[in-house]
Formats: structure tokens, sequence, C-alpha cells
């Protein structure tokens, strides 16, 4: 599976382009919109337990395990981890498993994508005062249900617009990844990153200076806001609903288990350092999750709607307080429509820095392994993903896009990782992977951090996906609650699921077939 004179790979401009590029690819939708509502669905401060815990012991280690294969990769010519597990493990069925990393960036980008060009719209909307005149939830409730297309209203007949801003996103999605890695992807981190902190740190000032907002409800003021992210209630902590989501959320906002670390970190050279920068991209992700996202959505929906309001709209889904209550809130602020456009635009650098980092990889797998060039590529992919993202946008109502998410996104992010600690740690060995991740290292990881990527990680992936499998997994399976005008759409969701993945593997196959003579090269 290699040529003896493979051409130079792409690589990184500058180190600190890097460390951008992949705390873009951590930073998202996850950090501004999904921590709030699973921090307060929750137990506010308690979830912050098991979100720690889960730091520390699955977040950070993955992320290095992560880093040193995609690295070990790069020497050998792949950013994918069909070739990736190729050589952790030689055995014919390895490049197969790999093909999962392919099929979950490549699942996730077409419903990701879609959800990023709704805070395109709702920035433009904010801008233009499009939705200045609802000042109640359920107002704002209408306004999106029409804009997805579930309702028509007077305020979208049709879902039009919305598809209209998809066109656009989609667009500016592949024309960067079109540029390449250190002049698209790289550069977009460099403009992005800076602007989303400040961003982020201008509206975390304006909500730290909302004191009261209505003296007649004394105790909705952001001081409770605060109060309720930072008060652990322990007695949440025997629920094992509250262990499932922080760690969920920690796999989803860290990118780990979802083949897209890998790619990136395929691009460093040989030599560059993997355990300081990983652990830079872990620290800037948390920064941009814990201080910033957890600062600007709850502590503000309690501070106008109290904290009893404030759970139960987060209860409502993922999207309710940053595209419900937040615009609400903004058109009783001074300013609030230029907050507004602030917020939407945050969470659109947020959200397409994080989109490119999801179409890296079948990107880099046709250049790599099919010889295509990056055009071509990108008209392929662009193609591919436009095509798989308009049942998502069609069938929204009829949760096509939770089925896909719960999948791809809760599931199967748990299995993948289980296999690349499996591949690196065991198949490939303890002692070969703490000398690949330590290769350059700017500073020298403790040995105790062995055993527990060995055993303590491994056994937290285990039990976590035996209970997530109990808690939702048979629920979904089964299609528990699942409405029989919507069975038709969810078979069609997972049939297009499998179908991905059945495309992924025959897309291996015929890669490897196309190179017969495998040969050893020993990197450089
Ligand atoms: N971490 C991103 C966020 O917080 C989402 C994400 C999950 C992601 N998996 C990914 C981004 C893979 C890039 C690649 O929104």
């Amino acid at each position: 599976m290699n040529q003896p004179n493979p051409k130079p790979r792409e690589q990184w401009g500058t180190r600190m382009g890097l460390i951008l590029a992949m705390a873009a690819n951590a930073v998202g939708l996850g950090n501004f919109l999904r921590f709030p509502v699973q921090c307060a669905n929750n137990g506010g401060g308690a979830f912050m337990i098991p979100y720690f815990v889960a730091f520390i012991l699955l977040g950070i280690p993955l992320m290095w395990i992560e880093w040193g294969i995609g690295r070990f990769g790069g020497k050998y010519g792949h950013g994918t981890t069909p070739g990736m597990f190729h050589y952790l493990w030689k055995h014919p069925l390895a490049k197969y498993v790999g093909a999962i990393g392919l099929m979950i960036p490549f699942a996730l980008v077409i419903y990701y994508n879609y959800i990023v060009s709704w805070t395109l719209a709702y920035s433009v909307f904010s801008f233009t005062g499009k939705y200045s005149n609802i000042l109640n939830f359920q107002g704002m409730a209408d306004f999106l249900a029409a804009y997805q297309g579930k309702v028509s209203n007077s305020y979208f007949p049709s879902v039009a617009t919305a598809f209209l801003f998809f066109c656009i996103t989609h667009f500016c999605m592949m024309w960067i990844v079109s540029h390449g890695v250190s002049k698209g992807i790289e550069q977009l981190a460099k403009i992005a990153m800076p602007l989303i902190i400040i961003f982020g740190v201008l509206l975390l000032l304006r909500v730290l200076f909302l004191g009261t907002p209505d003296p007649k409800f004394p105790a909705n003021n952001i001081a409770n806001g605060f109060g309720f992210i930072w008060n652990p209630d322990f007695s949440m902590l025997k629920q094992s609903k509250v262990w499932l989501a922080a760690t969920g959320q920690i796999f989803f906002t860290l990118s780990v288990g979802f083949g897209a670390i890998q790619t990136y970190a395929s691009y460093l050279k040989p030599k560059d350092d993997v355990v300081l920068s990983g652990l830079a991209t872990c620290a800037t992700n948390e920064f941009c999750e814990v201080i910033l996202g957890g600062s600007i959505a709850i502590p503000v929906t309690v501070a106008f709607f109290g904290l009893a309001s404030t759970q139960a709209i987060a209860a409502g889904g993922a999207f309710d307080l940053g595209f419900f209550a937040l615009p609400v809130i903004f058109q009783k602020m001074a300013m609030g429509g230029l907050f507004g456009t602030i917020w939407f635009f945050l969470l659109f650098l947020a959200g397409i820095t994080s989109s490119v980092a999801m179409a890296q990889p079948m990107m880099a797998f046709l250049q790599e392994e099919f010889k295509m060039t990056r055009k071509t590529s990108a008209w392929i992919l662009g193609t591919m993903t436009f095509f798989f993202t308009l049942p998502v946008i069609f069938f929204l109502k009829h949760g096509f896009l939770n089925e896909i998410d719960f999948w791809i996104g809760t599931f199967g992010l748990v299995v993948f990782a289980i296999i690349e600690v499996i591949l690196f740690i065991w198949v490939f060995g303890g002692e070969n992977a703490w000398t690949e991740i330590n290769s350059g290292a700017d500073i020298r990881l403790p040995k105790f951090v062995l055993p527990i990527m060995k055993y303590v990680t491994l056994a937290y992936l285990v039990i976590l996906m035996i209970f997530w499998f109990i808690q939702d997994g048979w629920n979904v399976l089964t299609m528990k609650g699942v409405t029989a005008v919507d069975y038709p759409y969810i078979w069609f969701a997972r049939f297009m699921l499998v179908g991905i993945g059945a495309c992924m593997v025959f897309l291996v196959r015929i890669a490897w077939q196309k190179r017969h003579v495998i040969q050893q090269r020993v990197p450089q």
C-alpha cells in the first residue's frame, strides 16, 4: 500500500497555525450550543464533575493517542485510518476496520454542516431584524420550525431559505478545503479562532454586566445563573444518565473518536511535538467551552427567564437555548440586533471550522489512495455530501437527523475509540505507542499515563458503551416512541448509513487492489 517515491504530503505551515487549526477543529457548535444544554439538563454544577473526570481519563489520553496514530500514518503517506490501521495491525482486515474512520466524519458532516448553515442564516436575520418583532419564546420556536420547513407560516412559506443558506455554507466549506491544508484550513483557522475568542469575550462581558434585568424578579439574576453552573448538586451523581451525558459531551467537543483528529495530525512532520500541542488543543477547547460557552447561554437565560424556565427550555432540545431563548433575550437588550449578529456569527465561525475538519479525511483519502488532484477530490466530495444532505434537510421533521446523530455522534464514536485504543496500545504495543507519542515531544509524559491509556481509558470506554446501549441504544434500535408516519424515514436513515459504510469498505478495497505490490517502506 505504499509507493517507493510517494509525493511529498502537505504540511502545516507553522506550529501556531497547526494548534489553531486543531483548536478550530475541536471548538464548534458543541462548545456554545450543546455544552450549555447538556449542563442544564444534567444538574448544572453536578455535571461538571463527571465532565472533568471524563476529560482527564478519556479526553486527553484519546487526544494524544489520535495525534500519535495520525503522525505515524502520515510518515507512511496515509492521512486516513484505513492506511494508518494497516500499519498498526498487519492484518488484511485492518484497512476495513479503518473504513469506520472514514464513514464517521462523512456521515457527520452531512448533518453538522446543515446546522452550521442555520447559524449563518440567523446571523443575517439578526442583522436585518427579521425576527425583531418576535418577543416571546413560542414566537421564536415557530420561526425556527418554519425556517426548517416543519410548518409553513408567515415567517417562511417553505424550506427554501434554509436550502439557500445550506448551499452557501456548503460552498464555503468546499471552497476552503479545496485550497488545501496550509492555504485553506490553516488560513481560515488563523482568522476564525481569534475572532471566535474576541466575540466570545465580548458576549461574556455583556453577560457579566447584566445584573438583575427585571427588578420585579430579584432571583432572576446573573449571579444565580453562574451559581447554577458551578454549585454541584451531588445527588445527581447517582444517576448514570449524568455520567453518560458528560462523557458524550467530552467526546463530541474534543472531536475525539471520529477519525478527524488523525487526519489533521497526519500533516505533522515526523519529529513535530505531539504531547504539548495535543494538550494545548484540549486546553483551548476547554477555555472556549467552559469559560466562554458556559458563561453565555445559561447565565443569560437564568437572568431573564429564571432557573426553572431555563431548565425547561434546555429540556426541549439541543438548540432551544441558542436558537429560541437567546434571540428573545437579545430583543430585550440595547443593541440587541448587534449582539444577536455577533452570537450567531460566532457560532458560524466555530461551526464552519469544524465542518472543514470533518470533510478533510475524505479529501485526504481520495487524494492519497486514488491519486486524485485536490480539485477533483473536492468536486467529488462536494457533490456527494451535497446529495446526502438533501434527505437531512427535507426529512428533518421525521427525525432523520436525530437518528443519524445517535448512531454516529453518540454510539459510533465510542466503538471507534475502543478500536483505536486496542489497535494502538494493545496490538501495536504499549511500548511502541509510547515511543511514538513521545518522540519529538516538548514535554515528557509521566510514565503512569501509559497504564491509564492501556487499562483505565479502555475499561471506561467499554463500560460506557454497554451503559449507552442499555440506556438509549435499545430504545433507538427498537424505535420506541417513533410514530408510524416516521417509520419509513428512520429506516431510510439507517439504510443510508449502512450504504455509506458499505461504500467506504468498497472504496478501501478498490484502493488496495489498485496496488497489489505491498511492500514495507521504512519511514523516514
Ligand atoms: N468538536 C466539534 C464541536 O464541538 C464537533 C465535532 C465532533 C467535530 N466531531 C468532529 C469536528 C470531528 C470536527 C471533526 O462542535
